[in-house]
């Protein structure tokens, strides 16, 4: 069963099999929010298998960076650079890595319709020197004004545009290169358990109207028989002898103890029982 209406679902179906599984991007050190944003949601449009992301600082790609385009990429961490460019390798892949140097080639000199890792580097120094170890190729962006480098986004683009073109015109996005049980997975993980998981997100967050106006009333009412008591308090020490002030006093004492010690407790007992019953509401509406 799934929880996203028909025409969604297609187009997480269509996404998944046109996905280039191949096709590979790893962020060496690539820091700038900004950029990161702007290379995942490039990934996201050309349909990359897969984004492999290392970082200095502690960078999390999460929806403020990536504006929720990295919900649909495959991303991955990475921990060990040498082991991960020796597994990587180990599948067969070549490594592009993109350089403003003498020693590389155009970019569009390359065969990028193979299984293929793209290497980007950092905004400073480039890609690191383990990445240019080993590299298969390094490309160049030819670059004929002042500026010496393009945005490590635009550069991202614009090797990532040249990919695709060679690969559509190869038929590539026509056939599913993913095996059927990762496509199987991703969709129930894509339109069933991040739904799930959203949506009980939401409701701890959320309070359910109900909950918070019945909240509010008795706390309200809490406050308001706090200044009872203290006004009837303060009317005794003034109190003449006349026998039917007393009277009236000890009525409205009474009163408002026990309409205190009332909407404490419910104040209270909505407090504790506010996560469970939101929770509950949820998952009703998703029943
Ligand atoms: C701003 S550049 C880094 C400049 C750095 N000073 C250097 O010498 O590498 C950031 C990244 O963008 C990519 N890049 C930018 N312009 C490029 C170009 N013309 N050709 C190839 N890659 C480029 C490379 O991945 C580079 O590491």
């Amino acid at each position: 069963m799934y929880l996203v209406s028909e025409e969604r679902l297609n187009k997480m179906k269509q996404i998944l099999k046109t996905r280039q599984d191949t096709l590979r991007v790893f962020m060496d050190y690539v820091y700038s929010p900004h950029n990161l944003s702007a290379i995942v949601r490039t990934c996201d449009a050309v349909n990359v298998g897969k984004l492999y992301y290392r970082h200095q600082k502690k960078v999390k790609l999460n929806n403020e960076i990536t504006m929720g385009a990295h919900k649909w990429i495959f991303h991955e961490y990475v921990d060990d650079i040498e082991k991960f460019y020796k597994n990587i390798k180990s599948q067969g892949y070549q490594v592009v890595v993109t350089l403003l140097d003498e020693d590389t080639v155009d970019f569009r000199e390359v065969d990028y319709t193979k299984p293929t890792l793209i290497v980007l580097g950092n905004e400073v120094d480039g890609a690191s020197e383990t990445s240019i170890k080993y590299a298969d190729k390094k490309v160049i962006i030819p670059m004929y004004g002042m500026s010496q480098s393009l945005n490590v986004s635009v550069a991202n683009a614009v090797i990532l545009y040249e990919a695709q073109r060679q690969r559509a015109n190869k038929g590539m996005y026509d056939k599913p290169q993913l095996p059927p049980e990762i496509i199987e997975k991703t969709l129930k993980k894509w339109a069933y358990d991040d739904i799930i998981e959203k949506e009980l997100k939401r409701a701890r967050h959320k309070p359910h109207w109900l909950s918070s106006s019945l909240h509010a009333f008795f706390a309200s009412c809490f406050c308001i028989s706090i200044l009872g008591i203290c006004f009837f308090t303060t009317f005794e020490e003034q109190a003449t002898k006349n026998k039917t002030i007393k009277i009236h006093k000890k009525f409205f004492n009474i009163y408002f103890l026990f309409f205190n010690i009332f909407s404490l407790f419910l104040t209270l007992s909505l407090s504790f029982s506010k996560n469970s019953s939101k929770v509950k509401f949820c998952c009703n509406i998703l029943e």
